[in-house]
């Protein structure tokens, strides 16, 4: 390990406040692995994923434009996780570093949502456990538990600098009670003297915000939060469809970093664009086969390890029926790295996702566009592969 890594892996323990990891030599073994399989990606893995996302509900008080649960996708059930359930899901990943407590739904609708993170902060002590949430819901209560239950990051999705195209895209929000409740959120963490959790700022560029990435940094540097993210929209094929220029989004892209480096927002997750999107033989490669990030459904399903949800057409197992150690090298996960490792798409959802981003720029016409939803009702039709 070089020095400038070690010294980069410091510095996030720090930031992270899980200077305790030390004491649990057996997750640093397995992080350790883990990197290494990942950069060979075998077909059989021995180390378990150390990122875990874990959707607490899939219900949502909102319907963002570019949310695939806003599409009323078939088949497609709404739930929330059974504590019990929980503690057996999350008794399956002892390694696990990176927890972040989501899926497709809003996590703060949970009832017990801050029972489970203190519980995941018990069993995890040198987690780093993390939330995106659409911050609609964070009144002084929410505010308060958030400060104690044992959270590291919360990053509060806005997606807009100006009231109006906040309405367009965080459909059922409002703009005004959602900064309140920025300001509320950073005014108690003060007042409590509390280092975490770190309060982050989430703006995904979509069709109907261009132009507000630069005025959304400067907002972010007045509320005075830790960090911003900014992404740009997953079309996979869900229905979404990219209407901007790659010239727009670098623009703009531009525009902002110049501003963050003037403002001094630190940026944690900034889009790399270039060699994403304009490399038409970019090599079909996908971490989710090996569990980067891995995710597990509401209900225990693994439907691609992804943001996936249709257990119906891309069903790995479900976690509460059998264990992690079986799905994780079962037939079906070895069959889909195999393949991914020659360069082919192992499922149809993946063939479209913008992961490899062969058709975010081209036009639906001239692309064999079809959209998820169709997909996943022609699939539901077909007998799942065993
Ligand atoms: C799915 S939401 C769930 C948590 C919470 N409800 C929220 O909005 O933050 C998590 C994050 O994914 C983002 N997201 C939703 N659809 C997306 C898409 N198509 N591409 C990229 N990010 C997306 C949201 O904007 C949000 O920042
Ligand atoms: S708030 Fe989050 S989960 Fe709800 S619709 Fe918007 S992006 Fe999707
Ligand atoms: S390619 Fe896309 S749909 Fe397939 S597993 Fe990866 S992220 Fe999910």
């Amino acid at each position: 390990m070089s020095i400038g890594s070690l010294t980069g892996k410091f510095k996030k323990l720090q930031e992270n406040g899980a200077f305790n990891i030390l004491l649990h030599p057996k997750v640093i073994k397995n992080r350790l692995l883990y990197d290494k399989e990942l950069a060979a990606r075998p077909t059989v893995m021995t180390a378990q994923p150390p990122g875990l996302g874990i959707e607490m509900t899939n219900r949502c008080n909102l319907a963002c434009v570019q949310c695939l649960r806003s599409l009323g996708l078939k088949p497609y059930k709404l739930g929330d996780m059974d504590f019990e359930n929980y503690k057996k899901i999350l008794a399956q990943f002892p390694y696990a570093m990176n927890i972040v407590l989501n899926g497709f739904g809003e996590p703060m609708m949970h009832r017990q949502f801050f029972e489970i993170v203190a519980y995941t902060r018990k069993t995890h002590p040198w987690a780093k456990i993390g939330i995106y949430t659409n911050g609609m819901l964070i009144d002084e209560e929410k505010a308060r538990a958030s400060m104690t239950c044992g959270l590291t990051e919360i990053n509060i999705s806005i997606d807009a600098a100006h009231p109006d195209t906040y309405r367009r895209v965080r459909r059922g929000g409002k703009l005004d009670v959602l900064h309140d409740n920025i300001r509320r959120l950073i005014k108690i963490k003060r007042q409590m003297g509390a280092k975490f959790p770190k309060i982050g700022l989430n703006f995904v560029m979509v069709n109907e915000n261009e132009g507000e990435l630069v005025p959304f940094v400067e907002q972010a540097a007045e509320f005075g939060v830790d960090f911003i993210n900014c992404i740009t929209f997953a079309a996979y094929d869900w229905g979404f469809k990219n209407k901007r220029t790659p010239e727009s989004y670098l623009t703009e892209l531009d525009a902002a970093r110049k501003r963050m480096e003037e403002l001094g927002v630190v940026c944690h997750s900034f889009p790399e664009v270039s060699t994403r999107w304009t490399d038409p033989n970019r090599a079909f490669s996908c971490n989710f086969y090996w569990g980067e990030n891995f995710q597990v459904n509401y209900n225990g399903d693994i439907t691609l390890g992804c943001c996936t949800p249709f257990k119906e057409t891309y069903s790995y197992g479900n976690l509460l029926e059998t264990p992690f150690g079986e799905i994780w090298n079962g037939e079906k996960y070895r069959r889909n790295r195999e393949l991914s490792r020659q360069n082919i798409s192992p499922e149809a959802a993946c063939t479209s996702c913008d992961e490899f981003c062969k058709n975010f720029f081209v036009k639906p016409a001239e692309s064999n566009f079809i959209s998820i939803n169709e997909l996943a009702v022609q699939r539901s039709k077909q007998p799942v592969v065993k």
